[in-house]
């Protein structure tokens, strides 16, 4: 693929939302600079496969998960909470690949997600009117004039921690933490310590002889790499795009434009608007890229979007992340999916059940319930097995700390019960239990669909 009228700063021409004022040109100015020279995050060859894998998502033959902070911030940076998360997308990961019998390929919202679209450009309390918290790479959270006030320096500062996250994640990856048989154990761990655990014992008794069998074979993670390593890539919106623009570099192998800032990015369901901004910044990079689908997104106007971003209909280009709500999905996924379908369109589907399900508690936080994240991925796989298409993975914030930010689960975190470690920058997540739990349920689903696909296809008369 390679862009007719495109540079890295043709979206500058494009009316932009979402994007900070800054009142300090000169220094922004110097920032990109500084960001343009420094090394890249990521390497594009390691974006290219990336894109690869994800085209096999695309062919139904491997399971996307993708999830991680819907904001990190520099105040939790700490290498026990990147660990954590790591390891609980690691444990999701297991039990996925058993359920889905097929490679699970691992995206974290890590190493890189700091800025975030607001509802409102500016918050009033208690008479006072400042500007909206964007994410630490723009401003900052408290509610003081001077925290607020949108700095480049910040773009500086969120480099420097994506990438010494970004080399923490390398070294997990491929270190030896990442080892099946040690992953396999903190599953059980999970299981015995859960108030459902019952209801998970099966699969991990399966999942248990599968591991035995393999190492009564020989193939063992001191001799089979793929058992102690594993492939982890890292992705975010792409929503301020001076910082894109700065990471954004030519590929010496290929001669192509990557962003490498992350392996994979994505626009978000407020700036996929055709016309302006970030739709023009995106169609030009070659990385694997996604496209959020709210509610509001119209059939056509996906349509020419697809067009638009992978004018050339590759496998693993475009992942349609859709996030309608658990309500809604049924209803307005199918016409998404038969229009993409009757265009032959290559798209990977995925879920995101986090953004249409977000409710006020009585208790004042923004909160999630359990039961509604399972309902719209459950719907989600419904609509696909009805349409004859690939449900191919799902997008989770989540974080592998023991917080109390989505209610529900096994551990069943009430809304009173919220304020006693609700840490999120902005969006409710759900803490490990309950992405460990999601995995385990999402996985007998996965199953499930796997053999009526099966069936599906014994039951179909053999082509003459
Ligand atoms: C997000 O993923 O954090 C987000 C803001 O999502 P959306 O664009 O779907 O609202
Ligand atoms: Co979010």
């Amino acid at each position: 693929m390679k862009s007719v009228n495109w540079s890295p700063e043709t979206w500058r021409e494009k009316p932009a939302r979402q994007m900070p004022d800054y009142q300090d040109k000169a220094k922004l100015a110097d920032v990109e600079a500084r960001l343009a020279a420094a090394p890249p995050l990521v390497f594009a060859g390691e974006a290219r496969r990336l894109y690869e894998s994800l085209g096999k998502v695309a062919e139904g033959k491997a399971f996307l998960l993708q999830g991680g902070d819907c904001a990190e911030s520099f105040a939790e940076f700490h290498a026990n909470n990147i660990r954590d998360t790591f390891r609980v997308l690691l444990q999701m990961a297991v039990a996925l690949t058993f359920g889905a019998a097929c490679p699970v390929v691992k995206v974290g919202r890590l190493a890189g997600q700091f800025a975030k679209p607001r509802s409102a450009p500016t918050e009033v309390v208690g008479g006072v009117e400042l500007p909206s918290y964007r994410g630490d790479i723009i401003n900052g959270i408290s509610f003081e004039e001077e925290d607020r006030e949108p700095d480049p320096e910040r773009l500086v500062r969120a480099y420097h921690q994506a990438a010494a996250t970004l080399n923490l994640l390398r070294a997990f990856a491929q270190g030896g933490f990442a080892d099946v048989q040690k992953v396999h154990q903190w599953n059980l761990e999970f299981v015995a310590g859960s108030p459902q655990g019952q209801r998970y014992e099966e699969l991990s008794r399966r999942i248990d002889e599968a591991v035995a069998f393999m190492a009564a074979c020989g193939l063992t993670p001191e001799k089979v790499p793929e058992l102690r390593e594993t492939d982890f890539y890292t992705s975010h919106e792409a929503l301020l795009l001076p910082y894109e623009e700065a990471m954004t570099r030519v590929d010496s192998l290929t001669g192509r434009w990557y962003d490498c800032s992350a392996h994979f990015l994505w626009i978000g369901d407020r700036t996929r608007n055709i016309d302006e901004a970030h739709v023009e910044f995106m169609r030009g990079v070659e990385n694997p890229i996604g496209l959020k689908c709210g509610p509001s997104i119209e059939t056509d106007d996906l349509l020419r979007l697809i067009d638009v971003l992978n004018p050339e209909n590759e496998p693993g280009r475009l992942t349609l992340i859709v996030r309608m709500g658990h309500e809604k999905v049924q209803e307005m996924a199918p016409r998404l999916v038969r229009a993409v379908q009757r265009e032959g369109r290559n798209v990977v589907w995925s879920c995101d059940p986090m953004h249409g399900n977000t409710i006020k508690s009585s208790s004042g936080y923004k909160t999630r319930p359990f039961d509604r994240i399972l309902a719209e991925v459950r719907h989600f796989f419904a609509v696909h097995r009805a349409e004859g298409t690939y449900a191919g993975g799902v997008h989770f914030e989540m974080t592998g700390q023991d917080v109390t930010e989505c209610i529900g689960g096994a551990q069943a975190i009430s809304e009173e019960g919220l304020g006693d470690r609700y840490h999120t920058h902005c969006d409710p997540r759900l803490n490990a239990s309950q992405s460990l739990e999601l995995a385990f349920l999402i996985s007998e689903a996965l199953k499930e669909e796997r053999l009526a696909r099966q069936e599906d296809r014994q039951a179909m008369p053999a082509a003459s």
